[in-house]
């Protein structure tokens, strides 16, 4: 069913409160989440996005019920990938002549996926505008890369609706739509860590576009995002969150990654986290066995520290696969301006740290001389030489 979000503008989409994981298994869902589509009826009836294949006869059903699909003009495609386009060609069997308006790159993802060439694509660029009657329009905006090469928002005049597709959204499932009905923690929390873990990699291209969005000077009376709650409760408050986040974001925090055999890496790091809270009382210190921690959940984390410590024993002449996993992800997200230090046991020959600490320079840390690599078990003394580390990390 159709619900208000601002005069003729209204939410269909689907919330899933069952949903645990996205982009296959790579990134945990904890609170739910939702793909959000718009249906606007003015003179003009635009449907913004759709929603995941699996719900595609849902989808349609319910936009059935509440227009004849015939009666929509076209089509807005902000984003060619799935858990937004995937209902569209169940839609288009039942309207195959209409209209559809996206970026050139997202006719390449659409085509690709669908194979349906013949479809009636409307390529549009930044600048460019629609009107849909009773003086108002949509006008486009590309956001290359925040977060595929196709994504796109759209700008409706005069109800000031800023349609952002992923950009600004959470995995997070709020059931009253809106952001000042969420839990304001966990809403501040799913938006950083979608911002981490999906967008830091382009955090350059964010900066740039969220100036080119400021400048334009667009009255924006809602953000209503394709992902979680739709911000219209000062809405610009999460534009000026991607500012900070997307400017080499750091807090005082440091966080302590690490992985263990038989208990020496798992102690070096918690006398790591006592020297460094001895050290720095203020500073926020956290201590995360990789394998029983949400590898995304971590992320997050790294995301909001100005360093980070990373151990492992070592096994097979490196590290442990678990870290190494670990460390192939973090890589990705190319964090800037962040320290790390190694740490690690080992019984024979004791390569862990110098596998660590060249992955994490490759990675894009700035790797500190202190490390500790302790033959066996730790001794008192080889948990105090963890204070060099502290040291060189506060
Ligand atoms: Fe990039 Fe929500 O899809």
């Amino acid at each position: 069913m159709k619900r208000t979000v601002k005069n003729n503008v209204s939410w269909i989409g689907r919330i899933d409160w069952e949903l645990k994981t996205f982009h296959g298994d790579d990134y945990s869902i904890n609170h739910g989440s939702s793909q959000n589509a718009y249906l606007i009826e003015e003179e003009k009836t635009v449907l913004i996005d759709t929603i995941w294949k699996p719900y595609e006869k849902e989808f349609r059903d319910n936009l059935e019920k509440e227009i004849d699909l015939s009666k929509i003009d076209f089509i807005v495609m902000n984003h060619g990938e799935v858990d937004h386009s995937g209902a569209l060609p169940y839609l288009m069997e039942k309207i195959p002549q209409t209209p559809i308006y996206c970026t050139a790159n997202a006719v390449k993802s659409l085509v690709g996926q669908y194979h349906h060439p013949e479809w009636n694509f409307k390529v549009v660029k930044t600048g460019d505008s629609v009107d849909i009657g009773n003086n108002k329009k949509l006008v486009f905006v590309e956001m290359r890369m925040l977060h595929w090469p196709d994504s796109m928002a759209t700008y409706l005049t005069g109800d000031n609706i800023l349609f952002s597709n992923d950009a600004f959204g959470q995995h997070y499932g709020v059931e009253e739509l809106f952001n000042d009905k969420a839990d304001q923690c966990l809403l501040a929390e799913e938006a950083m860590k979608y911002y981490a873990n999906i967008l830091t990699p382009f955090s350059v291209l964010v900066k740039r576009k969220i100036e080119e969005i400021v400048k334009l000077n667009l009255p924006i009376d809602i953000i209503a995002p394709s992902h979680g709650a739709i911000w219209r409760d000062n809405p610009l408050q999460i534009v000026e969150k991607y500012a900070a986040w997307s400017d080499a974001y750091q807090e005082d925090q440091i966080t302590i990654i690490y992985d263990t055999m038989w208990d020496g890496t798992k102690k070096l790091a918690h006398a790591l986290a006592t020297e460094i809270q001895a050290l720095s009382p203020d500073t926020v210190v956290k201590v995360f066995n990789i394998s029983q921690t949400d590898k995304n959940d971590i992320m997050t984390q790294v995301f909001k520290s100005k360093a980070i410590a990373l151990g492992s024993p070592t096994v097979g002449k490196s590290i442990l696969s678990s870290v190494a996993g670990w460390i192939h992800f973090l890589s990705e997200l190319q964090f800037k301006s962040k320290k790390a230090a190694v740490f690690g046991s080992y019984g024979w020959s004791g390569e862990g740290n110098a596998v660590l600490r060249e992955e994490l320079t490759k990675a894009g840390f700035s790797v500190v001389e202190s490390e500790v690599k302790v033959n066996w078990t730790p001794t008192e003394e080889h948990l105090s030489e963890m204070q060099t580390i502290a040291r060189e990390l506060v």
